[in-house]
Order: C-alpha cells, then sequence, then structure tokens
C-alpha cells in the first residue's frame, strides 16, 4: 500500500499550495540561521490598526465568546452594506452578505456552491494559486485564457468570447490581481460586461480582496453594471486593507439565492467564523480607512523602488502594476541556463528555488499562478529588505550561465 492509498482521490489530485510551500522552505533555511529575506508572502508587513484590535478586546470583554450566526452578526452585514453603498455605489440587503472565515472560504464555498461535476470556469491566467485547485476539489474543469505582460496581464473581450462554452458556468478573476497587481478599468470591464450579457448563463465571481491597494482611480467592481449585477458574487474581505490576515475574516455579496446557498454550506461545514474578529471587523469598516491610507503610501513608494531595481537586472522584464503588492517579472531568458554546480534551470519553479538557495530571498514560480514564464514577488517587505533582496536577486542571476 502506498502511503497515499487509503486518502481520496479529491486530496490526492490536490496540489499544495506554492506561495506557502516556498514560504515553508524559506521558513525552514531560516531556522538554519540563514538570513533569508522573504518575498513570496501575500500580506502586508504592517500590524492591524490600534483602532481594531481596541474593538477585539472589548469583544471579549462583553462576551462576544459564543456562536455567532452563521452568515454574520447582523451590525456587521449591515456595516458591509454600508461599505458597499459608500464606497461603490452598490445597492445590496444585509441578507446578500454572507460573511466567512477570509475570502478564501469565499471562494471556495462560492465554487462548490455552483459547480456541478464537468462545469467549466473560465479563469485567465496569470491568476492566484488557489483558483484551480478550488476548481479541482469540486470536479469542475477550468478553462484558461492567457494573458501575459504585453496586455499588462489582462484578457480582452475577444478573447474571453472565444473561450465560452455552453458548459461555461463561471468566470472568475481579480481586480487588483494577485500575482500581477493589474487592475481592469472601468471601460475594460464594460466590454466584458457586454460579453456576458450574450450569455445569462455565466456567473462572474469578482475577487476584489485588493480593493484598498489600488495606485490609480478608484476601484472598479464588474457589478456596477447593472445588466448582470445580478449575477456576480462579490468576494472580499478585511486581510489585505486592514492588515487583519491572521483574524480570518471574509464575506461575498451575491443574489439572495446564492447567497443562502453559502449560508446553508457553511452552516454544515465551519458555521459563522470567530466572533471576535467580526466585531473588529465592524469597527475596521465604521471607522474609515486612515489606516489604509498610510499603508498604501508606503507600497507606493516600494513598488517605485523595485520597480526602479528589476529595470536594472538584465533578463528581467517587467511591467508597473496599478494594484495589488507585487511584481510578476518576466524571467524566461534564464531558463536553459546553468548554476553554478552545472544543474539547469528548466522553469520558474527551479529558478525560485535557486534563488532561495543562492541567493537567500523567498520567491514564487510563476507556474503554479499559470504562467511559466514569471516569477512572483511580493513588496510587503521594509525598504531596506527590499533593496537587499534585489541586490541578491541580481547577483545570483548573474552567476547564471
Ligand atoms: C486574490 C486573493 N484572493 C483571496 C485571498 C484570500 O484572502 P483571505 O485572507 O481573506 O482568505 C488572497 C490572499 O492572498 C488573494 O491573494
Amino acid at each position: 500500500m502506498s502511503t497515499t492509498s487509503y486518502l481520496s482521490n479529491r486530496i490526492n489530485n490536490l496540489s499544495e499550495s506554492a506561495t506557502l510551500k516556498m514560504t515553508k522552505l524559506g521558513r525552514e533555511l531560516a531556522a538554519k540561521g540563514i538570513n533569508v529575506i522573504s518575498l513570496s508572502v501575500g500580506e502586508p508587513d504592517f500590524n492591524t490598526p490600534d483602532n481594531v484590535k481596541q474593538a477585539a478586546k472589548t469583544a471579549l470583554d462583553e462576551n462576544y465568546t459564543r456562536y455567532s450566526p452563521v452568515p454574520g452578526y447582523p451590525e456587521l452585514r449591515q456595516a458591509i452594506v454600508d461599505k458597499l453603498k459608500n464606497e461603490n455605489g452598490l445597492d445590496f440587503e444585509t441578507s446578500q452578505i454572507v460573511v466567512s472565515t477570509g475570502a478564501k472560504q469565499s471562494l471556495s464555498n462560492v465554487i462548490l456552491t455552483l459547480i456541478n461535476p464537468g462545469d467549466e470556469v473560465i479563469i485567465p491566467t496569470p491568476y492566484w494559486v488557489s483558483y484551480s485547485e478550488m476548481v479541482v476539489l469540486a470536479e469542475g474543469k477550468s478553462v484558461f485564457i492567457n494573458a501575459d505582460i504585453e496586455s499588462d496581464f489582462k484578457i480582452t473581450p475577444e478573447q474571453l468570447e472565444a473561450a465560452i462554452t455552453p458548459k461555461t458556468k463561471l468566470f472568475m478573476f481579480s481586480s487588483p490581481c494577485n500575482p500581477t497587481g493589474s487592475v481592469y478599468s472601468k471601460a475594460e470591464l464594460a466590454e466584458l460586461a457586454k460579453v456576458f450579457e450574450k450569455h445569462p448563463n455565466i456567473f462572474i465571481l469578482s475577487d476584489e480582496i485588493y480593493e484598498h491597494i489600488n495606485f490609480i482611480d478608484k476601484h472598479e467592481s464588474i457589478a456596477q453594471f447593472n445588466s448582470i449585477k445580478d449575477r456576480v458574487i462579490i468576494v472580499n474581505g478585511f486581510s489585505k486593507a486592514f492588515a487583519m490576515t491572521g483574524w480570518r475574516l471574509g464575506y461575498i455579496a451575491a443574489n439572495k439565492e446564492i447567497a443562502s446557498a453559502n449560508d446553508k454550506l457553511q452552516g454544515q461545514t465551519t458555521s459563522g467564523t470567530c466572533s471576535i474578529s467580526q466585531r473588529a471587523g465592524i469597527v475596521a469598516y465604521n471607522e474609515g480607512l486612515a489606516g489604509v491610507q498610510k499603508m498604501k503610501e508606503a507600497f507606493l513608494r516600494r513598488r517605485q523602488l523595485v520597480f526602479d531595481l528589476l529595470n536594472d537586472i538584465p533578463g528581467v522584464k517587467t511591467n508597473l502594476p496599478e494594484g495589488a503588492f507585487y511584481f510578476f517579472p518576466e524571467v524566461s531568458s534564464f531558463f536553459g541556463k546553468k548554476d553554478l554546480n552545472g544543474n539547469v534551470i528548466n522553469g520558474s519553479e527551479e529558478l525560485a528555488l535557486y534563488l532561495l538557495n543562492e541567493g537567500h530571498i523567498a520567491t514564487v514560480g510563476g507556474n503554479s499562478f499559470g504562467n511559466d514564464n514569471y516569477i512572483r514577488l511580493s513588496y510587503a517587505a521594509s525598504d531596506e529588505n527590499l533593496k537587499e533582496a534585489l541586490r541578491r536577486m541580481k547577483e545570483a542571476l548573474s552567476k547564471l550561465s
């Protein structure tokens, strides 16, 4: 019996999260006393704002320590409704909001709620690592549309139209995007919405978790187009905007049927998310975005820093991302080259491992995001660490021959 033979096909067919894997390898090297700079994780290097932390302490004192309603406390769902109205101009009712244990759970819930075995899910590449694996879990079929650096990693309406078949059930994307930082403009979203108008059976899963880390204009949601709004499921959360990755707080805003289906699924799996996190979330949304603004300014400065340093590395090609906190540079010119031990670098994962072992910087190969010609760097790190990481990267890459 092989060691995995008793595990389900479902789990055997699932890949490990590449971002978490690289982070783990980086931590293992660090535990050996090596100074590893991590550019592999997708979390702000800031602390949760004080008013939000205080709200959690108050929640404990007030004994918010019991099961919450499965879709979240009414006050939190109301705060989310207010946010969607005030910041995004979108009308929702509290019955359309389901709070979850992070945007990740919401994405998984929505896919399990909508996808039957064999249903097709269109995913533009590069995409966030977990999308395609969540589709695997639901026994759906991912259909990828390739977008590369030349199109700023964005798809065209023609590409979308060409990918649609009678089996297409869902389209899922993130804007601002992880891993590319690309942001769809209102005009670009309007073009995609026109395609969906022609296909009334397709749902649109709009992952807006990086909404507040956007360096151009204001955030635009594809849910603003009334002709398709009822088929758009917005996924969002508190992890990135409020530096609350550990609190596990996310949500969907969707039509009532989808919302109550998500409520039912959560009711049989995780129940409502952490009561204390929810009370803190109410304060995060009701007391504004001052902390977010400070974080955004730092990200903007670091974006320029990393952009300049990447452009200074021969063989690396990059664009200037308009949101999130990632670069997704093209690195295929290094494939086929050899490291100092004569090992050939065959793809992005091997290049990321080389950068970890030789340069002691943790990045993630683009293959896990659907395009092997790239690697992902997170610039959620201090200016000093970014400068040193990019210096090491340049030096390590120059040793390949
Ligand atoms: C595009 C995208 N969606 C969703 C998530 C998950 O966020 P959460 O921490 O709310 O589960 C992440 C986290 O890295 C992400 O990058």
